[in-house]
């Protein structure tokens, strides 16, 4: 694997060996510092981020590397009308890896197939975001100790969380999982995922608006938010942002060992006064994806095995 666009592009064997070497960089972080030096990673960002492009470029100077790049289109030649595909071009000449978000679906893809270095989709529209999968994944892992025979409950903005996705395509690869979809009628899960991913690899799953109703069952509820840059009118955002605000109450019914998990940034979906109960990983997801995108870009340059 040279690029890294779908997180099916990893098998779960690539998976267990990404998860492996991050629990190792964890335990021991000194063997890792220099594993990178004379490395560059860039870092184009054409959309809005705080988590991801942080800790791509945390990550790349933890392994001794440097990062070089721009956060907003604004500020690269993309603003004169240059194209992805001259721009993946282009960054070949002076990076070894290239991380891209972008707003528009399949962009890393054609950045990948243009560029002469690793590619690495770090969210694409309303599609994907398989780096956030590998943060989701080591989460998962770390609290449940593997991934088969969980239920899974994804709540919020089902159709344009691109994280859901990519999640969901992770998951359905493990034994013994089922889903439940929890979403307002205009954001539920889009019908090519139920029917390529859930329906294809026999995943039981149900749909349902209420939270309170399902989350009884729960090992995992993974919260998100609306995606109001994706809404094509603000009156629509603003009727259905508050769909969900996970409080305390909220978790009455749960199991003593649910796992919350979101993506971030959250906005209401999930009230401050949760972030102290034992059970709440969104902050941890946010840590452990800066080892999952270390172990990756080890991965993607050759140097895991080294
Ligand atoms: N989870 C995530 O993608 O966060 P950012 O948008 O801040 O990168």
């Amino acid at each position: 694997m040279r690029s890294l666009i779908n997180i099916l592009d990893l098998s779960t064997q690539d998976i267990e060996e990404l998860i492996t070497v991050a629990n190792d960089i964890i335990a021991n972080p000194e063997k890792y510092r220099e594993k990178c030096r004379y490395k560059k990673l860039a870092t184009l960002f054409y959309e809005p981020s705080t988590r991801t492009r942080l800790s791509f470029e945390s990550a790349m100077l933890e392994l001794g590397g440097s990062v070089i790049g721009f956060s907003e289109a604004n500020s690269s030649s993309s603003a004169k009308g240059e194209s992805v595909a001259d721009t993946a071009k282009t960054v070949s000449c002076y990076a070894d890896i290239i991380a891209m978000r972008h707003p528009k679906e399949g962009a890393p893809l054609v950045a990948s197939q243009n560029a002469s270095i690793p590619v690495i989709n770090a969210g694409d529209g309303g599609h994907n975001h398989p780096t956030q999968t590998l943060a989701d994944l080591l989460t998962i892992y770390r609290e449940k100790g593997g991934f088969d025979n969980l239920t899974l409950g994804f709540c919020g903005d089902l159709k344009f969380g691109r994280t859901v996705h990519s999640l969901i395509s992770a998951m359905s690869r493990y034994k013994g999982i089922k889903v439940v979809l929890i979403s307002p009628e205009e954001l539920k899960l889009p019908s090519y995922i139920k029917k390529d991913v859930l329906k294809k690899n026999n995943i039981p799953y149900t749909q349902t608006t209420s939270l309170e109703n399902a989350i009884a069952d729960l090992d995992i509820l993974y919260m998100t938010r609306v995606q109001r840059e994706r809404f094509f009118n603000e009156e629509d955002y603003l009727r259905l942002k508050d769909s969900y605000i996970l409080e305390p109450g909220k978790l009455r019914n749960a199991k003593p060992d649910l796992a919350i998990m979101h993506p971030l940034p959250r906005v209401n979906e999930i009230s401050v006064a949760i972030d102290s109960d034992p059970r709440a990983c969104y902050f941890k997801q946010v840590l452990y994806g800066k080892y999952m995108r270390m172990a990756l870009i080890l991965k993607l340059l050759g140097e895991a095995e080294k």
